[in-house]
């Protein structure tokens, strides 16, 4: 089957689409990006997703090359066209990203160089995904904690992850499935993922920020809680607290809800999906369906 992919307004064979060796993305990271989940072929969490997206771009003064609306209507068409490639099972994700565009390598923004005219990069393409088991059936997540060596704008859905490629990976040196990053003692957030802990009752996750991102799923688990008797902190915590916590799960779009099994090669409590946990996937489950209209 040949994977289609959007790029510049264009619908093409992915395998035919090139990117200028002075894309400002390919030479300096000057981007931003965004994963966004198809479920039954349909997306979900759009509009939070180009919300960040336009976030993201604000923040490093780079505006979108369309409105939001205009841009999650061509996501919206690309998806509905997927055909075989994509609704086979209909599961699976876009992969979003816009840089600066093409322009002779300079670290100034081009506009600084009296270069007005850069159009963006903007390309978007499928991936399929496997429909997700519910979380107390699958085995938990092993967490290898590093230094948080990123920068202070992880609020910024960068397309620089080279620090999170390197922490990923030496998480899978270690053994385990995902780095956790440790700022000055405080547990903020995975290579990929956001993290919770419940801790003495309460629903535990660093506030987003210079070390945390915005996540989508962070967000609608909030919205969820926010109408439970659940309380939840958004506060800075430790990795003694972490270690101590009754449950711990981690976050993304990509893995929804995961609890966590193991910290630094070491069982962490309490050594199955914690009660908290399994509710919390059930009612993620179950928003999913309501959203995209399964419900
Ligand atoms: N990653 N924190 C970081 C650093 C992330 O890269 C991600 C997502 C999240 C969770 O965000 P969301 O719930 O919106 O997916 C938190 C995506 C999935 C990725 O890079 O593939």
């Amino acid at each position: 089957m040949t994977e289609r992919i959007w790029f510049n307004g264009r619908v093409m064979p992915l395998s035919e689409a090139r990117v200028s060796v002075e894309d400002r993305g390919f030479q300096f990271a000057d981007g931003v990006y965004e994963v966004v989940r198809l479920y039954s072929g349909r997306l979900f969490t759009l509009d939070e997703h180009m919300a960040r997206l336009e976030r993201s771009a604000a923040g490093i003064q780079l505006s979108l090359p369309m409105t939001r609306d205009a841009l999650a209507g061509e996501i919206t068409k690309f998806s509905a066209g997927l055909g075989p490639e994509g609704s086979a099972c209909g599961e699976g994700m876009i992969y979003l990203q816009l840089t600066r565009g093409i322009s002779p390598r300079n670290h100034l923004f081009p506009h600084l160089t009296g270069q007005e005219k850069v159009e963006p990069t903007l390309l978007f393409y499928f991936r399929p995904l496997p429909t997700l088991p519910p979380v107390g059936s699958v085995p938990g997540v092993k967490l290898h904690a590093v230094p948080d060596e990123r920068w202070q704008k992880c609020w910024i859905k960068s397309i620089a992850l080279l620090p999170n490629v390197m922490a990923k990976s030496a998480a899978a040196a270690a053994g385990a499935d995902e780095a956790i990053f440790i700022d000055n003692g405080n547990v903020t957030e995975c290579a990929a993922s956001n993290i919770f802990a419940v801790i003495g009752g309460e629903l535990v996750t660093h506030p987003v920020g210079s070390k945390v991102l915005g996540g989508v799923t962070r967000e609608v688990l909030l919205k969820i809680t926010a109408d439970s008797k659940l309380a939840v902190r958004e506060r800075p915590w430790t990795e003694p607290e972490a270690l101590a916590a009754d449950e711990l799960f981690i976050t993304s779009t990509t893995r929804e809800i995961s609890w966590v099994s193991h910290w630094n090669g070491q069982p962490v409590p309490p050594g199955r999906p914690g009660p908290i946990t399994q509710q919390l996937h059930t009612a993620l489950k179950q928003y999913i369906r309501s959203a995209i209209g399964e419900a």
